[in-house]
């Protein structure tokens, strides 16, 4: 998958996974990818779920023909052809998916690294993958390829299990396939992805000894990696103070069973409002800009995914003296991220936007 990184690079890729379904993938898929959006960001999102598309019916974008299925068929040579822009936010783009189409389950790895290759030539500066729920390796690989793999997680303790699940079984495949073709350490690798998560005694700490045994050299490639694979935690559907805690244990026993620190990103309150959004076909994030998921997911994006966490000073513009005045983006009550945003600066330019 490494190979698929090229000097047309110029985006930053966030998937969005999680090994259950119906934890919120789509829905925060699609406000992340608004919600930077609305911050003058270009985003491309792409709909990746080949088993159950519904990204353009969360952004009421349902008049769309054209999908990545004509790209997997190779009716279209370039992604970038599929991606059409919002009809209100023109720095929002889609590239939608198609339900039933068998070949896409099918996808052959060759295409595949194709679509990768494509998908990191978008001139976009961040592209969101939403993906399916399970382990597939359609999943699996896309996930690994991002720059950020973000796994949704509930307070549902079966949730809760797949989430650690599904980022035991990307680590093995990344594992795998960055150490591929070396003999017996890819033997022992391949005997460790196999085990069953609950047997403790076959912990990843186990088979590092008995790597460094092998090929002390290769042991510390390993543990490079282990340190450079950092999946994120987002917890969605949080309905009591304290609940996060508990989706934490992912990464507890990530910790101790994988030896790899997963991210926490934060939590989105269980909100009444996303379930509106998704009836009226809209983000949540723009649908009602103040509710409580959405000011949970401002935070997000401002902290984690545009990492905005310390801005340096700057003077205030004089607005008035400018002819285009009008333009300037002013830190106002009414921005969407007001209640959330570290940065206000009432009645001055924007940070966020001007930075
Ligand atoms: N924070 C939330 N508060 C209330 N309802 C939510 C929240 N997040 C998601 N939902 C509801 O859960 C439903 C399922 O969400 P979504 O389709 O995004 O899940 P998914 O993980 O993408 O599912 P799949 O695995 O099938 O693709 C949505 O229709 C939405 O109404
Ligand atoms: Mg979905």
């Amino acid at each position: 998958m490494m190979e698929a990184r090229t000097s047309f690079r110029q985006s930053k890729i966030f998937a969005v996974a999680g090994g259950k379904g119906g934890v919120g993938k789509s829905v925060l898929a699609a406000s992340m990818g608004m919600g930077l959006a609305m911050l003058h960001k270009q985003v491309t999102l792409i709909d990746a779920d080949f088993g159950g598309a519904n990204l353009h019916r969360i952004l009421g974008m349902e008049n769309i023909r054209r999908s990545n299925v004509q790209f997997l068929r190779r009716k279209v040579h370039c992604l970038e052809e599929l991606a059409i822009s919002h009809p209100r936010f023109n720095h929002l783009k889609l590239i939608r998916g198609m339900n039933g189409y068998l070949g896409a389950a099918n996808l052959p790895y060759s295409q595949k690294l194709k679509m990768i290759r494509h998908i990191f030539r978008l001139p976009a500066d961040y592209v969101i993958l939403d993906l399916g729920g399970g382990t597939n390796y359609h999943v699996l690989d896309f996930f690994c390829a991002a720059d950020a793999g973000i796994v949704v997680v509930t307070p549902d303790p079966l949730s809760i299990l797949e989430a650690y699940h599904f980022i035991k079984q990307a680590f093995f495949r990344k594992l795998t396939q960055t150490f591929k073709n070396q003999d017996k350490v890819s033997e022992i690798i391949q005997h460790y992805a196999h085990e069953e998560s609950h047997n403790r005694h076959a912990n990843v700490n186990n088979m590092m000894t008995e790597i460094r045994l092998t090929n002390a050299a290769l042991a510390d490639k390993i543990q490079d990696f282990q340190k450079r694979f950092r999946p994120k935690l987002l917890v969605n559907h949080l309905r009591k103070p304290g609940e996060e805690n508990e989706c934490m244990a992912v990464m507890e026993a990530a910790k101790e069973l994988l030896l790899i620190d997963v991210e926490y990103w934060g939590a989105v309150h269980d909100d009444s409002t996303v379930y509106d959004s998704v009836k009226a076909s809209q983000p949540f994030i723009s649908y009602n800009s103040k509710s409580r998921a959405s000011r949970d997911l401002a935070t997000i994006i401002i902290t984690k995914m545009l990492k905005k966490t310390h801005l340096p000073h700057h003077e205030p513009k004089d607005i008035t003296k400018h002819s285009n005045a009008k333009q300037e983006k002013i830190c106002s009550v009414h921005c969407l991220y007001w209640e959330t945003c570290e940065f206000k600066r009432g009645g001055y330019p924007c940070d966020l936007l001007h930075l």
